[in-house]
């Protein structure tokens, strides 16, 4: 990591009382850093900047600038501070404010605006806040800071939530591509931020919250960098055997058993879709089984599934060439839960977590697919397939058929599926689909607790007609209109045994454009949505 997240305790620290307002604001002044991180309210100001005399101020505001000499006023007068949102105000000393003890370089005051006040809470204006502050932090020559966490906390019980929110994107602005992987010596390594330390300060009515919510925090970010290098590494470097070897390394640390199958083992299971996809290539297919075994014995497991082509062609329905680079990204789903299981394990998840994969490359060849051959899956289901490039859904099946086995709690997959996704929900949304309503409102809460959301789309029995074929069971296309809906239909044919839901992240889990580079979503809507497992 780039950046260090930790946690410090000032036990009698709290900002809400008019009686510890003094020692609060000078025990956390006290603390050596090169910025102290303090959040205030539209109702913190306006106490402050009504008041007349500056000696009859009272209130967070007014107490803080008594301690730091006139500083806040200061700032005030030159219109630095106001009311609003996700307003900055950094203020440094003249001369050091060492009088009062204070030992604080720099305190940078973040404004809530009426945040606290909002009926519905909004995790979506807290988390404007939190990056208005850490780009206040970053770029510059403050290298750590003291974050004051319950001056941020609209309730105490969304301490947790924050925290994980702060350190998702911090973490995010802090990642650098390869820093991690490496087999990533060819690329001149972008600059580190200067920014590198933040302390998380809380008190004691929230030590062991805030103690928990980092380590969960810093958890999923370790696994939303994995997500992210994995995608990003070229096609040539990360094949499907470069993705096995890198679950099998997280058997060593963190403790996943890991299993990986080869083409013959894959042949013995029957899965002739997913090898149909395969044979185009000179790579040889992995199917790869992470286990995290954190609940007892006896628990179901919640099973996820992730797409893993690590180069996507189209195969002999051959893709045009703009942006095919892009098709690197095509196993992003893979990636996804190689990174969910990587924090499960980190964090010592108290739940039974399976991670699958099917991964292989698709590609032309005199070896390859044609449009018209027919194969059967794991399943027994023959399938026609009409297009070489809807070549996802046909890796997915026969995983999603292997899966029966482990007589799962739930199964999603995770699948950069469809172009139509992207062009119904854009980037903003992941799709889901699922007939199961508790694993709707699961993902859909997880979704906004994390901010990686999803949108729910249909799944009902009259998209089945398009994927009617003369020749076999089903086809592997059911033509344009609806494209990620008939998509989902054909996988939901292979799901009949178990709860299950389909999560299409085509849209979302990279960005094209000067921006390339992977999200790493939905790895905080999963880590999310298995914390919020009962
Ligand atoms: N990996 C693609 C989906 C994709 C395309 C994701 C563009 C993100 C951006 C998938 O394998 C694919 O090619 N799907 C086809 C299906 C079609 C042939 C029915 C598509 O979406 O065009
Ligand atoms: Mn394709
Ligand atoms: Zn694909």
């Amino acid at each position: 990591m780039t950046i260090q997240f930790s946690t410090k305790i000032f036990p009698q620290a709290d900002l809400q009382s008019a009686k510890a307002l003094n020692s609060s604001l000078k025990s956390l002044l006290a603390h050596t850093s090169d910025c102290l991180v303090l959040a205030y309210s539209k109702a913190d100001f306006d106490s402050f900047s009504g008041a007349k005399a500056t000696k009859n101020k009272s209130g967070f505001l007014a107490e803080l600038d008594r301690l730091l000499s006139g500083s806040v006023s200061h700032a005030n007068l030159l219109g630095d501070l106001d009311d609003k949102q996700s307003s900055v105000c950094l203020l440094r000393a003249e001369k050091p404010w060492a009088t009062n003890g204070v030992k604080a370089k720099r305190v940078l005051l973040l404004g809530l605006g009426d945040l606290h006040l909002a009926s519905e809470r909004s995790l979506t204006s807290f988390s404007k806040v939190v990056r208005a502050g850490l780009k206040a932090l970053s770029g510059g020559s403050i290298e750590n800071a003291l974050w004051f966490v319950p001056s941020f906390a609209q309730k105490s019980e969304l301490i947790a939530e924050e925290v994980r929110l702060t350190i998702q994107y911090g973490g995010d602005q802090a990642y650098r591509f390869g820093v991690r992987q490496p087999a990533m010596k060819f690329k001149v390594k972008d600059k580190a931020d200067t920014f590198k330390h933040l302390v998380f300060a809380g008190n004691n009515a929230c030590a062991k919250e805030l103690k928990l919510a980092v380590e969960q925090g810093l958890a999923m970010v370790e696994g939303m960098y994995l997500a992210k290098d994995l995608g990003n590494l070229p096609p040539n470097i990360c094949t499907p055997t470069y993705l096995a070897k890198t679950a099998q390394g997280l058997s060593k640390k963190v403790g996943l058993k890991v299993e990986v199958l080869g083409r013959k083992q894959i042949e013995a299971l029957g899965m002739g879709s997913f090898l149909s996809v395969a044979q185009g290539s000179e790579t040889p297919p992995q199917f790869i089984v992470m286990r995290h075994q954190g609940g007892k014995t006896t628990d179901a497991p919640i099973v996820l599934v992730g797409k893993g082509i690590t180069f996507d062609t189209g195969g002999i329905s051959l893709k045009p060439g703009e942006a095919m680079d892009e098709m690197k990204y095509d196993m992003c789903g893979a990636a996804s839960v190689i990174g969910t299981l990587y924090a499960a394990g980190l964090m010592k998840l108290n739940q039974n977590v399976i991670g699958v994969i099917p991964t292989c490359e698709n590609m032309p060849s005199g070896q390859a697919t044609r449009p018209g051959d027919i194969v059967k899956s794991m399943s027994g289901q023959t399938i026609e397939i009409l297009n070489t490039d809807a070549e996802g859904r046909l890796i997915l099946c026969d995983a999603l058929t292997y899966v029966e086995r482990f007589k799962p709690k739930a199964v999603i997959d995770i699948a950069t599926l469809t172009g139509a996704c992207v062009i119904a929900l854009g980037h903003v949304h992941s799709g889901l689909f699922s007939e199961d309503e508790g694993l709707v409102n699961a993902l859909t809460k997880a979704g906004k607790t994390s901010l990686d959301t999803v949108w729910r789309l249909p799944l009902d029995a009259a998209y089945h007609e398009q994927l009617k074929s003369n020749f076999a069971d089903v086809a592997n296309i059911g033509g344009r209109p609806a494209g990620s809906v008939t998509a989902a239909c054909f996988l939901s044919r292979f799901t009949e045994k178990y709860k299950w839901a389909h999560l299409d992240i085509a849209g979302t889990a990279w960005k094209s454009g000067a921006a390339k580079g992977s999200t790493g979503r939905p790895v905080p809507l999963l880590v999310n949505f298995l914390l919020e497992q009962k």
